[in-house]
């Protein structure tokens, strides 16, 4: 499977580093070119030699060696491969990485690659849980850097916990599923609305709704995974940014809409946001005060944009592809089905939002995809599985010749 690709491996200093050899082995017995950067504290725990004669290639590990940068500068290192591996990845490549550092070889080819990177982080198991490494795993996640591990066990230092590197193995596996997913969506490009809009009636209080952005999260990370370049403009919402994904925060229905317009063009649209179907017609400027015996006041309502009305109306920079919500409590078919035509969106994506369903803020959905062609009913999913199928149908959409080519 690994046939031909061709793999950067970065080599940091970690008792773990004995496992590469074997790594090696297992990337080379598939056919894949495996060239390596070695660090110097990794240095002291295998031979440049070792390492050489595994891979059949020289060996990289000084940034301002002559030969090394006229032979293969650090950015050619990374235009070389499809995938960069860092293994064993200590706690200070990982800071390094975080930090932006570029102050040897390693840290300057992974500061200067646009490849994927994946990482087999192994340390003393209160070096990975402690709050400085956990919150640079948090910043290189949302980077889109790929972790395999670390795993639970023994460890070098007579200690018990996570820490381990993940075996040879388990790392071949992570990399072939990374090198094989298939990416129709590349040179796509895609926006995501998500999350509940918040209007303002004074400085201090708002209208808004249960929506946990979970959906619309999860459409826009999975769009990302198929190769999509995602917008993601999101109300406010508990659940974390997904990597690799531009988010766009915003607050009212006024912001969401500006944000989508200046996202500029693109392939397809999906509006999965619960926007608040008013707003106040003059926002109090200052807190509005009870007044002993005056009766509550009357909030003048008026109504907000239509952001799926807008981004489906005919025109050049009308997307490819509009995809719609629908969150209904009753007649859900009926309405989903009338929705679609008074938007003018070309699919819409029915749910059933009544309390009993556990669909506002839940982790699962039952969902119904109504377009020109019909209604197909899916399963109770997870909401990460309800987007992949959507991706995936969104994909098949976007990749098909459209009638007036399949015509020539
Ligand atoms: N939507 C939008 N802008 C609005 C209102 C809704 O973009 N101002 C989008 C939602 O993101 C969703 C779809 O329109 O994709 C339908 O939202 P929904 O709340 O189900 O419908 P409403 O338009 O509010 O209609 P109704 O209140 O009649 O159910």
């Amino acid at each position: 499977m690994l046939k031909g690709k061709r793999i950067l491996l970065i080599v940091a200093g970690g008792i773990a580093a004995f496992k590469v050899h074997e790594l090696i082995r297992l990337l080379r017995k598939q056919d894949a070119a495996v060239r390596c950067v070695l660090t110097e504290t990794g240095a002291r725990f295998v031979t440049p030699l070792s390492l050489q004669a595994l891979t059949e290639d020289k060996v990289y590990s000084d940034m301002f060696s002559l030969t090394d940068e006229s032979e293969m500068g650090h950015i050619q290192l990374s235009r070389d491969a499809d995938l960069l591996v860092v293994a064993p990845a200590t706690a200070n490549i990982l800071a390094r990485m975080a930090g932006g550092l570029a102050d040897d070889l390693a840290s300057t080819v992974l500061l200067a690659t646009d490849k994927p990177v994946l990482v087999a982080p192994a340390m003393n198991v209160r070096m990975w849980s402690h709050a400085a490494t956990q919150a640079n795993v948090e910043i290189l996640t949302k980077r889109g850097i790929e972790f395999v591990g670390p795993n639970d066990g023994a460890m070098a230092c007579n200690e018990f916990g996570p820490g381990r590197m993940s075996e040879p193995a388990e790392i071949v596996a992570a990399i072939e599923s990374l090198l094989t997913v298939e990416r129709p969506l590349a040179g796509r490009r895609a926006l995501v609305t998500s999350g509940p809009t918040r209007e303002a009636i004074d400085p201090v209080r708002y209208i808004s709704n249960h929506s946990s952005g979970k959906q619309g999260h999860a459409i826009a990370a999975a769009l990302a995974q198929l190769g999509a370049e995602v917008t993601l403009v999101s109300g406010p919402v508990a659940v974390p940014d997904p990597a690799g994904v531009t988010v766009v925060k915003i607050e009212s229905a006024d912001q969401m809409l500006a944000a989508c317009l200046a996202a500029g063009a693109v392939d397809v649209a999906v509006c999965a946001a619960a926007v608040a179907d008013w707003k106040m017609a003059t926002p109090a400027t200052a807190k509005i005060k009870k007044k002993a015996g005056a009766a509550p006041p009357a909030l003048e309502l008026t109504p907000n944009p239509d952001i799926l009305a807008t981004l489906s109306k005919a025109g050049p920079k009308r997307p490819r592809l509009v995809v719609g919500f629908a969150a209904e409590t009753e007649n859900l078919i009926a309405n989903a089905v009338d929705k679609r035509t008074r938007k003018g969106c070309d699919w819409i994506v029915a749910n059933d939002v009544s309390p009993a369903t556990g669909t506002f803020g839940g982790d699962r959905n039952t969902v119904h995809l109504i377009s020109a062609e019909g209604v197909q009913h899916w399963p109770t999913l997870s909401k990460e599985r309800v987007a992949m199928q959507l991706a995936g149908a969104i994909a098949l959409h976007l990749t098909r010749p459209r009638p007036a080519e399949a015509a020539e």
